[in-house]
């Protein structure tokens, strides 16, 4: 978080860009201060404000925690009803070496998955646990579904034109109604193409021929699945940013990595995610596409000078990354 304030302090100086900053605990943190994750002021606050800027929220402290972290991260998209989640994978060419995959196949890999992120799994009732038996439920109305689906397809209009349904209706109803209701989408967005993918499937696509994607419309668990593995075709968790938006201008922007507790206290945390979110941020709410642009140009520098943290292969510390980032800012676009 730390880093990506930074550099957006940096980008924006000068830029005639204007905006107020309020910190508020979440997750561990709010469970430390209020014994809840999502305390009834940090709730108040994210209502108050345009986007929402989270950085990782769990650990094993909390762990046993009576309300867990991720439940609070729950309730926050819910209460801000962020329900298309946007995570893009680019592999970048100057780091196609880390990528597990073979250079051939991962180049040019380009895709953005839009997953749906306030119902499904997630959300459906009832759920039970007992000793005995374990109970969750999936569901999906069909106004759910339609929701995200105009987000995926529109956003696809703004890139290469096609849409990948991802589902599991050979044997779930809701994956039936989902891709009955991605190609109704057709009628109203006859530019775009759409082609459907079990999820496992997918889990072997993304493997063999990751470049084929441009959109991935996917329900609530399996892009959780499916963003993770995604996430790796970069070379490291530590790279992928996200953004979910609902129906207002309100959006939420986070990494999607975790808190990752194994490096915890080291300094020597990725901040490439969270400075990826930074330009998502400046593209989707500040409408200043151009700073972004700029960010973008900054890392691949950044990268290409051998400045990343271990994850990557280097042996710099998260704040060398973050000021070479920012001293890379004023070289171009
Ligand atoms: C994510 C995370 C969360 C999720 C967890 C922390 C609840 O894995 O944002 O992908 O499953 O949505
Ligand atoms: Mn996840």
């Amino acid at each position: 978080m730390e880093a990506g304030l930074q550099v957006l302090q940096a980008v924006t100086a000068g830029k005639n860009v204007h905006y107020n900053l309020s910190e508020y605990p979440f997750g561990g943190a709010g469970i430390d201060q209020s014994g809840e994750p999502f305390p009834a002021s940090t709730k108040a606050g994210v209502l108050a404000a345009d986007a929402v800027l989270l950085s990782a929220i769990g650990g094993p402290k909390w762990d046993q925690a009576t309300i867990r972290p991720e439940t609070g991260l729950l309730q926050l998209r819910k209460t801000l009803g962020v329900f298309a989640n946007l995570r893009p994978t680019v592999v970048n060419p100057a780091l196609i070496e880390r990528s597990p995959l073979k250079a051939q196949i991962v180049a040019d890999t380009n895709f953005l998955m839009v997953r749906e992120l306030t119902s499904g799994a997630y959300f459906g009732e009832p759920r039970r646990l007992t000793q005995q038996d374990a109970l969750d439920t999936i569901y999906y109305s069909r106004q759910e579904i339609e929701r995200v689906m105009k987000v995926g397809f529109q956003l696809a209009q703004t890139r290469k034109q096609h849409v990948t349904i991802v589902d599991k209706s050979n044997v779930l109803a809701t994956s039936k109604l989902w891709r009955q209701v991605a190609h109704e989408q057709v009628a109203q967005f006859p530019n775009v193409t759409v082609d459907d993918c079990y999820v496992d499937a997918m889990a072997m696509n993304l493997l063999s021929q990751p470049n084929q994607f441009d959109v991935i419309i996917t329900p609530n668990l399996f892009g959780d699945i499916l963003s993770d593995e995604a996430a790796e075709l970069t070379g490291s968790i530590g790279t992928i940013p996200s953004v979910s938006l609902g129906k207002g201008q309100r959006a939420l922007y986070e990494p999607i990595h975790g808190s990752a507790p194994d490096i915890a206290g080291k300094g020597i945390a990725n901040p490439f995610s969270m400075i990826n979110t930074i330009a998502l941020l400046l593209k989707h709410t500040f409408h200043r596409p151009e700073l972004a642009t700029k960010i973008d140009g900054a890392l691949t520098r950044t990268i290409e000078s051998g400045v990343v943290t271990p994850d990557l292969g280097g042996s710099a510390i998260t704040t060398e990354v973050t000021q070479t980032v920012i001293h890379n800012l004023e070289g171009g676009a």
